[in-house]
């Protein structure tokens, strides 16, 4: 090749790229040294500046055919000449390969290519936490962390919370379109008659210490569904996935108030089918002797346009455990009792319940600046800032923002609000967090509404995984339907120890 023709083999200025996994969110492999590794997309970047010198790259740059499906390709803005593909050198052998980009990424299994002696392995990538790699292609929910975007099924997040119900949106993701009239009956009324659940159940609860937490009284009870059902194990089976998905939409608010009750030592309140899904939730949790409970319509709406914002959140942490828990073909009960466990760490969903506690032990909001310090200093984390995604205010976070002002009209201004606003003002002036790019995230705000709707702070991460059913459902099937996607095996680098001889008890030091 000519070193004109590599010279057009390589785009430049260089856009960020990614790695592509397919069903194995990124990886490293057994037996090899780290020196033989490439610790992530900017080591190999330099990889490809090398290459930019050309001389090391005088041998045969080796082509490969593997690019991504292109359906839904974003317009290019490029010339016609421009080729969509980046070439590295490896520079312990000067071959050069010319690796196709789709969508701004490349193949991880391209890489695998490259090596110095065919018996080689082949090279891998290294991505602790995923921090730039792709495990799946979705068309269900899109993020623009820089800009704040935030799109289900191509629909604005602020459009959904302003005219859609939590129902209506699960159904978006679920089945990828709005449903018609006659669809969005069908599925009311499906959700609706799943919301019961066996009397076993409820002496299953009864097991409970009257201090459990509810979430891992929700993880369980879901992983228990899965011993009830045992047609969900019929996973390719189109009719029994959408039963299942009935169940666990329908059941998420009776077990999550269930729990809720159990806590409080009070009678559990069966669902009222005439009520709409978060005021059914809100009857079954606070009912006591009226013979029929009617939900404050603020209170309904609040609670409905939270789910609507907690739904989906493409591949955060529970996303991924579902898919990877559901790529081992589990039926779905284990699968997403799983992700409720993943959700409830306070990195997650249990940061809703860390920002209360932070806000009492912050306590007045002349302690702000003394508790930003700590937080600068390294000894704590303002809980509710920062996202892996966002780099820009949450827009989730905003639409919050003005749903907690709607209640605290009707329920009386939490007293925490000054400290949480004060926090909000100083981060965002504060070089630390501008710099970081930390802004307030969905957690927040949320745990300020749930306090003053009358939840106790051990509820607010239940709270959040009962809309998040649907969208952790979406991702399931969406993976299940993937031809591309596998049983979820990451690899590693192993730096342990070589092979050693067992050594008997008397021997050793
Ligand atoms: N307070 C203080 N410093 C922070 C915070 C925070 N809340 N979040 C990140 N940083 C710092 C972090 O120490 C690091 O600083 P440095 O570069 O000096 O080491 C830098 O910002 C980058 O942070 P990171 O930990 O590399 O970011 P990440 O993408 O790995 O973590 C996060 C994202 C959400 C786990 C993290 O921001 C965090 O722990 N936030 C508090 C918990 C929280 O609110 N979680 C809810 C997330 S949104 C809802 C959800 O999806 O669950």
């Amino acid at each position: 090749m000519s070193s004109l023709r590599l010279l057009a083999a390589i785009p430049f200025p260089f856009k960020p790229l990614r790695l592509f996994h397919g069903a194995q969110p990124l990886t490293v492999r057994p037996g090899h040294t780290a020196a033989l590794h490439f610790p992530g997309f900017l080591l190999w970047c330099k990889v490809i500046v090398i290459a930019a010198g050309w001389l090391a790259a005088s041998g045969e740059v080796i082509r490969m055919d593997s690019a991504l499906p292109t359906t839904q390709s974003k317009s290019s803005e490029t010339g016609a000449s421009r080729r969509e593909t980046v070439t590295i050198t490896d520079n312990r052998t000067g071959k050069s390969y010319e690796l196709p980009i789709t969508h701004d990424t490349i193949r991880a299994m391209d890489l695998r290519q490259i090596k110095v002696h065919p018996e080689d392995f082949g090279l891998i990538s290294y991505d602790p936490a995923y921090n730039n790699t792709a495990s799946c292609i979705s068309r269900i929910t899109y993020i623009d962390g820089d800009k704040g975007i935030l799109r289900y099924r191509g629909y604005s997040i602020e459009e959904l919370a302003e005219k859609s119900t939590y129902l209506e949106t699960a159904y978006l993701l679920l089945r990828g379109e709005l449903p018609t009239a006659a669809q969005l009956k069908d599925w009311q009324y499906n959700v609706t008659h799943h919301t019961f659940i066996h009397e076993s159940i409820k002496k299953f609860l009864d097991g409970f210490h009257y201090d459990a937490h509810p979430m891992g009284m929700v993880i369980s009870t879901i992983a228990a569904l899965s011993t009830f059902y045992n047609d969900a194990k019929d996973i390719f089976n189109e009719e029994s996935r959408r039963k299942q998905t009935y169940r666990l939409v329908g059941k998420m608010p009776t077990i999550a108030a269930f729990a809720y009750r159990h806590t409080l030592g009070m009678p559990y309140v069966y669902p009222d089918n005439d009520l709409s899904y978060p005021g059914n939730f809100l009857n079954m949790l606070f009912r006591t002797s009226e013979t029929r409970y009617r939900p404050n319509p603020t209170l309904e709406r609040a609670l409905d346009i939270l789910f609507i914002l907690h739904a989906d959140h493409e591949q955060n942490c529970s996303t991924n455990t579902v898919r990877g828990v559901g790529s081992s073909h589990v039926d779905p009960y284990s699968a997403t009792a799983a992700a409720i466990a993943a959700l409830y760490g306070p990195l997650h969903g249990g940061a809703n319940e860390e920002v209360v506690r932070m806000l009492h032990e912050i306590g007045s909001v002349q302690k702000v600046p003394e508790f930003i310090k700590r937080v600068k200093a390294g000894e704590t984390k303002l809980m509710g800032f920062g996202h892996r995604v966002y780099k820009n205010y949450d827009p989730r976070a905003r639409i919050i923002k003005r749903v907690a002002y709607e209640v605290f009209d009707l329920m009386g201004k939490n007293p925490l609000l000054e400290i949480a606003l004060e926090c909000e003002r100083i981060a965002l002036e504060d070089e630390y967090f501008v710099k970081r790019k930390l802004y307030p995230n969905v957690d927040f705000y949320t745990g300020l509404i749930y306090q003053s709707m009358g939840f106790p702070t051990t509820m607010f991460p239940v709270l959040f995984a009962i809309p998040r059913m649907s969208g952790w459902i979406a991702q399931w099937e969406e993976l299940l339907l993937d031809a591309e996607q596998k049983i979820a095996r990451p690899r590693q680098i192993y730096l342990g120890y070589d092979t050693r001889s067992y050594a008997p008890i008397e021997q050793r030091l």
